[in-house]
């Protein structure tokens, strides 16, 4: 494990006893962290109205139960790009995850690996891509390697990233679409937020910030300098053409641009608001999903994340069309709370909620996770 950074962590090695569901996480998790870390880690933009909104969709959304079904023989199965995964939860990309403990990446990848939950690595974490890989694959029951990229403006850059990326043996790419620019994250700037020494980007080493564009009067540092950087729809073309990995894109909660994003070669489409970190108001991903899921015609898996807390809320998610989910907060938590056997039992609690959802509401399989939705949404059945 690597040294600890210099700590905004009060370090607590065992979990207490009455953490028994993912807001007791939470709730600990609160009283262990300082309030600048708490701010960054957990906070979102603007008034934290999406935020909000994310976690209340799914708990607004009702269940009707089916009784007396055959559920011997169930199980939490799917299958997501061509491979079987013992249940659909993959951890989010979450940056800079030594915040949060300082065991960090390499405590998250190793609970994710055990409990056979997908991961997607952020390019803004605090741990080498390369040991995470190594480490994660080395287990045999493990879900999925992803790489989440951020375009940077070089593109030298970005290429040998994802050449990395490749070579360590990350399985797609995770293009992450709705953050040209950082939303304002108002809790962050009051609590004065900055990262601690020892916690660094430390896969973005040797990147070079881009040459300021002199502005003439009236020009806007944003539009005229930050965002000629920023990714467009023909950056999709380019990546894809420098990989053979693979690409999702993260981010996606118009219809049309899902629309796009299959035109365009994408393997998959995430259906995310960052966690209402970047455009505060934007609308609640489980009210996005389904008009994604009916644009994209089951041409690709669409995978959802935003406010999932409880194994109901992956149920919903299934129902709604999506292949699988993304845990975010939830996860660093668990890795606030005790590291590596705190992530690993946030996502124990998660599936056994799913699979006693699942049995409570007549559903064998994910395959029949729309029949316990009390309201009938109409879509193509999910692609492999
Ligand atoms: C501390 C933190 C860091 C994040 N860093 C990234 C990142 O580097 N790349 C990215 O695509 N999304 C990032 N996200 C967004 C998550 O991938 C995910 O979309 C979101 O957290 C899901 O919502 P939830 O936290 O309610 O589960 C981050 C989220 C958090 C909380």
């Amino acid at each position: 494990m690597p040294t600890p950074p210099s700590s905004s962590h009060r370090a607590h090695p065992q979990l207490p006893d009455g953490v028994v569901t993912l807001s007791d996480h939470e709730r600990h998790a609160r009283s262990l962290l300082d309030e600048s870390a708490w701010a960054y880690l957990f906070g979102a933009a603007g008034d934290e109205l999406t935020l909000a909104s994310n976690l209340r969709a799914w708990q607004e959304m009702t269940l009707l139960p089916r009784v007396l079904r055959p559920l011997a023989g169930g199980h939490t199965r799917v299958e997501l790009l061509g491979r079987t995964l013992a249940h659909p939860i993959l951890i989010a990309p979450m940056a800079y995850q030594r915040l949060a403990h300082p065991d960090g990446e390499h405590a998250t990848a190793l609970a994710t690996a055990a409990l056979g939950a997908g991961l997607v690595f952020s390019t803004q974490a605090s741990a080498p891509l390369e040991e995470i890989a190594s480490m994660f694959l080395r287990e045999a029951g493990r879900g999925p390697l992803w790489f989440q990229l951020y375009l940077q403006h070089d593109r030298g850059f970005t290429q040998a990233l994802v050449q990395r990326a490749e070579a360590a043996g990350y399985e797609a790419l995770v293009l992450t679409v709705d953050a040209p620019v950082q939303g304002a994250r108002d809790r962050e700037r009051r609590s004065g937020f900055r990262l601690p020494q020892g916690v660094a980007a430390v896969n973005l080493d040797g990147l070079r910030a881009p040459a300021a564009r002199p502005l003439t009067t009236g020009q806007s540092a944003l539009f005229d300098d930050l965002l000629c950087h920023a990714p467009s729809w023909d950056h999709i073309a380019w990546l894809r053409s420098i990989t053979r990995l693979p690409v999702l894109l993260k981010g996606i909660l118009h219809p049309d641009d899902a629309r796009q994003a299959v035109a365009c070669g994408a393997a998959g489409v995430i259906v995310s608001n960052h966690g209402g970190r970047t455009l505060d108001t934007a609308v609640s991903t489980a009210s996005a999903l389904p008009a994604v899921v009916q644009a994209v015609q089951g041409a690709v898996p669409v995978l959802v994340d935003g406010g999932i807390r409880r194994g109901t809320d992956v149920l919903k998610a299934i129902g709604l069309g999506a292949s699988a989910v993304l845990l975010g907060r939830p996860a660093l938590h668990g890795l606030t709370n005790a590291g590596a056997t705190g992530v690993a039992h946030v996502l124990r609690l998660l599936r056994d909620e799913l699979e006693i959802a699942m049995a409570l509401t007549g559903c064998r399989t994910l395959a029949d996770a729309p029949d316990a939705l009390a309201t009938v949404h109409p879509r193509p059945r999910p692609p492999a």
